[in-house]
């Protein structure tokens, strides 16, 4: 079955504003019972009246109504041709690696999540692809890491943990024969459209901001062409990492309220971001909607900023890694756990959780100081997460 949709009901569809679509798409009342909340199509195979005389679908590894509802959903938020979702964020990032053959060469970004050069330096390297790691902040760093083999840039931005950005346009104009991915776990559809902004593959961990509840493991690949999104759907099918339909259920009902929790969730962040920029035991914060941060001018330009700047924030407490990770073991409301973009507030210490698969020099080249605390703000009153951060600080710094 696929998720492909025609030019004339995407103009139809355009219609409708991101919160709309977020509610609606792939998900008309169910044709055969008029459910309005779509079911959990919970089955394996599906009967067929003739050999090969069926309703679309055949067998749930190459495709399940609930799935292809989150498929349908996502590629309209996205903006995209067509999307595949699987099993994770790290099996929708292996598909795309898996649109590589031996020989060819890919850029990653020097700061992305840990388990990405984890998988092609350990995996996707033994079959004969090459990889260089740059700086994708700057254009001209890039550039210089361009071959004729390249075939892949991988960024992502914001990037996890230093939510350093890239400029996906400028990225745009130098990649060349190369598709340009976006991980665009941190920002989600709701504050960024990188196929708008002329990227070719856009990638999420929908385990994140995308499902937001801390249930669901998963992942999704949205293509800009039809030609990408089709070579998605046979990966998807013959390595059969997919989703599962309760899964893919959960997720779908996590999007209806995406726009909205990503609207909160950069309120609070950004009251916490200015907090941490206030305390005197803070020595730096790193948040896109603060003046200070770096690239402010581009978090502007880049993001729907009607939705603010997300939920995601780092900083290091003056007294480095020790004073960090006693921070860590003192908060009381705030979770301290792997995960990032769901309700509940969690705290990651990404030198030994997220990114400890990467090398300490790795680490520092990126920026991923021993002492960074990563802060992914949940939907509490903002005033209970500063409290708790605040007598967290004060023990840490005693
Ligand atoms: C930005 C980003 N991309 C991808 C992944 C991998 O996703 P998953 O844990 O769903 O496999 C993560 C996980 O933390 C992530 O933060």
């Amino acid at each position: 079955m696929t998720t492909l949709i025609t030019k004339k009901e995407k103009k139809q569809k355009d219609r409708f504003r991101f919160a709309t679509r977020a509610i609606h798409a792939g998900q008309a009342p169910d044709p055969a019972t008029g459910a309005v909340s779509l079911p959990i199509y919970q089955t394996t195979t599906y009967a067929q009246e003739a050999v090969g005389v069926h309703k679309g679908y055949t067998y749930s590894r190459t495709g399940n109504p609930t799935v292809t509802a989150l498929e349908e959903n996502l590629a309209e938020l996205e903006q995209g041709e067509g999307c595949a979702c699987f099993s994770s964020g790290m099996a929708a990032i292996t598909a795309v690696f898996s649109l590589l053959s031996q020989g060819d060469h890919a850029i990653i970004s020097e700061v992305v999540y840990g388990g990405t050069p984890r998988l092609c330096n350990n995996i996707f390297s033994r079959f004969g692809i090459k990889f260089t790691y740059a700086d994708s902040s700057d254009p001209n760093a890039v550039k210089a890491a361009i071959r004729n083999e390249t075939k892949l840039i991988f960024v992502e931005t914001p990037a996890n943990p230093t939510l350093k950005l890239t400029d996906i346009r400028a990225l745009c104009e130098i990649k060349g024969n190369a598709k340009l991915v976006v991980d665009n776990t941190f920002s989600t559809p709701a504050l960024q459209t990188p196929i708008k902004l002329g990227a070719d593959l856009v990638v999420h961990s929908t385990t994140k901001f995308i499902e937001g509840h801390n249930t669901t493991i998963g992942g999704a690949v949205i293509s800009a062409n039809k030609k990408d999104h089709e070579d998605l759907k046979f990966i998807q099918n013959a390595t059969g990492s997919i989703l599962s339909p309760f899964n893919g259920w959960l997720t779908l009902r996590g999007l209806k309220t995406l726009e909205l929790r990503m609207r909160k969730h950069g309120e609070n962040a950004q009251l916490v971001a200015e907090y941490l920029e206030d305390h005197p035991n803070v020595s730096q914060v790193l948040y896109p909607g603060l003046q200070s941060f770096p690239q402010a001018s581009l978090a502007a330009s880049q993001n729907t900023t009607k939705n603010g700047f997300g939920g995601m924030l780092a900083f290091e407490l003056k007294g480095g890694v020790k004073a960090g990770l006693r921070l860590a073991s003192n908060l009381s409301l705030i979770c301290l756990a792997e995960n990032l973009g769901a309700t509940e507030t969690m705290v990651t210490h990404p030198a030994t959780m997220t990114h400890a698969a990467m090398s300490k020099e790795a680490r520092e080249k990126a920026g991923i100081t021993d002492g960074l605390i990563r802060v992914s703000v949940g939907l509490e009153d903002p005033q209970d997460i500063i409290d708790d951060l605040d007598q967290a600080i004060k023990k840490a710094s005693a």
